[in-house]
């Protein structure tokens, strides 16, 4: 049996794979792949909800929005340090991830590419963009990768306060007066083509080729589709109870068998996750420059004895 042969044997009788341990070559490259993306979506998403907290309704939502912020950075550094590990190697670093990224090579979530134009944008991706990260994470949970599970232990449990958060400030405005209500609706019908992607394409033929590669190889155990359908199954009837309108004349769940629903437009989601999303320039541009003001700090830490 050779090594690859008898890594994938091991990993089917559920075996996890350590930092230290020998990996295939692809293995490892799926796995920085897989990681880095969760690791800068973390970083990318803070940005736009960190707008928001000056500018939040109540004291007591501003301090949950600080919280959540907080976490979702604490997300990020606990993955990067995971890729470090994993890059260092074949002889790359951590700063070479954040490099890609401001030089527009680092992919991140489609999510995190758009605007967000009002509070009610802030409720619903609290609540139904983390919603969805906690199902793909509750899989991921369960991936061959032990530093990845235990890292998304943490995570998962912090995702699902966040979505709480979320779901309370959407609660308040579907209670509220006829602005705040059609406020939230007009937000929903911005999210939903999104939130349908985020999963990302059912097939290879709409270009899912990583999906194959990472079922092989455990990194996961659940295809997009699975996914995107557990999602519809529990916040269809959650968004429906609120009184909003989901934009998808197509939605509708036969008796047993899976929901069927208008095709998102992959080319679109292609386009987004390769930085030319309407935020996409602007958010890169300015994680780089704030990056760039804090080496003084980086520096300043790298040298103090503790
Ligand atoms: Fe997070
Ligand atoms: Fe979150």
């Amino acid at each position: 049996m050779d090594k690859e042969t008898e890594f994938l044997t091991s990993l089917d009788e559920g075996r996890l794979v350590e930092a230290k341990d020998w990996m295939p070559d692809a293995y490892r490259r799926e796995l920085i792949r897989l990681i880095s993306i969760h690791g800068v979506s973390e970083l990318m998403g803070a940005l736009p909800e960190k707008e928001w907290i000056p500018r939040a309704p109540t004291l007591q939502r501003r301090l949950a929005l600080m919280a959540k912020v907080q976490d979702e950075m604490g997300h990020a550094q606990l993955l990067l340090r995971l890729v470090e590990d994993l890059l260092a190697p074949v002889g790359r670093t951590r700063e070479d991830i954040l490099q890609d990224l401001f030089e527009s090579r680092q992919k991140f979530h489609n999510v995190f590419h758009l605007e967000v134009p009002t509070w009610a944008d802030v409720g619903i991706i609290a609540w139904l963009v983390d919603g969805a990260a906690v199902i793909t994470q509750g899989m991921l949970l369960k991936g061959s990768y032990g530093p990845y599970r235990r890292v998304l232990r943490r995570i998962v449990e912090e995702e699902s306060f966040h979505l709480q958060h979320g779901e309370s400030v959407c609660m308040a405005l579907a209670e509220g007066n006829q602005r705040q209500r059609a406020e939230l609706n007009a937000a929903l019908q911005r999210w939903w083509p999104a939130l349908m992607m985020f999963f990302g394409p059912k097939d290879s033929a709409q270009g899912s080729r990583h999906q194959a590669i990472n079922l092989r190889y455990r990194l996961r155990t659940e295809s997009n589709e699975s996914l995107r359908q557990r999602f519809l199954t529990k916040y269809v009837p959650r968004i429906r109870a609120l009184g909003l309108v989901i934009p998808d004349p197509q939605l509708q769940k036969s008796a047993e068998g899976p929901w069927t629903y208008e095709e998102p437009d992959w080319v679109r989601f292609h386009e987004i996750i390769n930085n030319r999303g309407p935020k996409s320039a602007a958010r890169i541009r300015l994680k780089s420059t704030t990056y760039a003001e804090g080496r003084w700090i980086r520096q300043a830490l790298a040298h103090t004895v503790i």
